[in-house]
């Protein structure tokens, strides 16, 4: 695993979309793992400024997104789809039928998931993958457990993360306790892996993936087993490394 220790959340955004930026100007057509949450924000608003800036298209892209609350519409105000459209996809010139995002609808989840993997591998696998990390060490909705679980599938959300997201809903009793998670097979066949953690909040979840063992007790310490992760963090996630 790289490591790149830059000094606070703007200039992780800075590098990891001038990581992402390069991908797509070496590639145009490119498959883009995308992720959610507050950590990737700033990535995008940098992404934006390429295509506004610098004439960087997203024309030929593809994105798979990592996952989607159970039981949410895409119109709803907490949904990923609202996060991907409102933060990103509304900003570029991405055509709308190249966007992947779980569908947290779905009647056959089990089905669904089997569908969504196999949606990778048609598009060729992602070339480029970008995850957050929660701060109970898990990665898309991958939760801590007795298993690393291989599909896209569904799977409830724990406590930890249930009360970590609460800040984006009015209360805790809003979040959904369930959600489709791209599952460990699709994230660990992505070419390269790109990692972002900022804050003390994620500096036990970072010391764990970096350097405790591969256990599904932590399930990002998977991506040991990677041979091309960067990991792009500042001072207080790395607080912890020895
Ligand atoms: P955050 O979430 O970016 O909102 O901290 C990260 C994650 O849960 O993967």
């Amino acid at each position: 695993m790289i490591i790149i220790k830059i000094q606070d959340y703007s200039e992780m955004s800075r590098k990891a979309a001038q990581i992402i930026a390069a991908q797509v100007k070496a590639k145009p057509d490119s498959v883009l793992g995308l992720a959610t949450g507050s950590t990737p924000v700033g990535t995008y608003q940098e992404l934006i400024r390429y295509y506004e800036e610098d004439g960087l298209s997203f024309h030929k892209v593809t994105t798979v997104n990592l996952d989607e609350y159970y039981g949410l519409a895409p119109s709803h105000e907490q949904s990923y789809h609202r996060f991907m459209q409102e933060t990103l996809f509304d900003h570029i010139d991405i055509l709308p039928e190249n966007t992947n995002i779980p569908d947290g609808l779905a009647s056959d989840p089990y089905s669904y998931g089997k569908e969504y993997d196999k949606l990778i591998v048609s598009l060729g696998g992602i070339d480029l993958q970008l995850l957050g990390i929660g701060s109970n060490g898990h990665i898309a909705f991958n939760e801590p457990g007795r298993f690393f679980s291989a599909q896209t599938r569904l799977v409830d959300l724990n406590q930890h993360t249930i009360e970590d997201n609460a800040r984006f809903f009015g209360s805790k009793d809003e979040v959904p306790h369930q959600a489709i998670t791209m599952g460990m097979k699709s994230i660990l066949g992505a070419k390269r892996i790109l990692i972002l953690a900022s804050g003390a909040g994620k500096a036990k979840a970072v010391k764990d993936m970096v350097e405790g063992q591969i256990a599904p007790m932590v399930p990002a310490s998977i991506l040991q087993l990677h041979s091309d992760v960067t990991l792009i963090a500042d001072q207080p996630a790395l607080s912890l490394l020895s």
